[in-house]
């Protein structure tokens, strides 16, 4: 063996123990991170899930709608409440108001159903469903 054999061991035993420092350095690292984050992570959601109250149910006419909150926010008949994105899917411009029984898009003229289907295009498909629930008087969107 000679004397570059054994620089080259030296070095490749050096860094090789170098690597495998770092490895036990990440894998201790992850694995604390993993069980802190699994604690702080799965806290927060439920609370998330809880909604956001976005108004109440008397600001929805029955067989109409309202933008609530930046959420469309329907009542097809009487105490049945649904709620989508406002983003039209045409093009993306927000839906302006629910008039006439439709909800309206005031950049290329697309109406929606009180369920969210397509009545008139250009859009060939309906709003995005929003999930709502109904809190006492209050509508609560998640
Ligand atoms: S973006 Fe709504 S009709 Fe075009």
């Amino acid at each position: 063996m000679s004397a570059d054999d054994l620089m080259i061991n030296r070095r490749t035993a050096v860094a090789g123990a170098g690597v495998a420092a770092v490895a036990v350095a990440i894998a201790a690292c992850s694995s604390s991170d993993d069980s802190s984050d699994t604690s702080t992570k799965s806290e927060p959601a439920p609370a998330g899930q809880s909604g956001n109250i976005v108004g109440k149910t008397s600001e929805v006419p029955v067989g109409g709608g309202a933008i609530l909150g930046g959420v469309v926010v329907t009542q097809p008949s009487a105490g049945t409440f649904l709620a989508f994105s406002p983003v039209c899917p045409h093009k993306g411009c927000n839906v302006d108001g629910v008039a006439g029984g439709t909800i309206n898009c005031p950049c290329h003229g697309s109406k929606f159903n009180l369920n969210g289907g397509v009545v008139t295009g250009p859009a060939t498909t309906g709003l995005a469903p929003r999930s709502v629930t109904v809190d006492g008087d209050s509508l609560v969107v998640t």
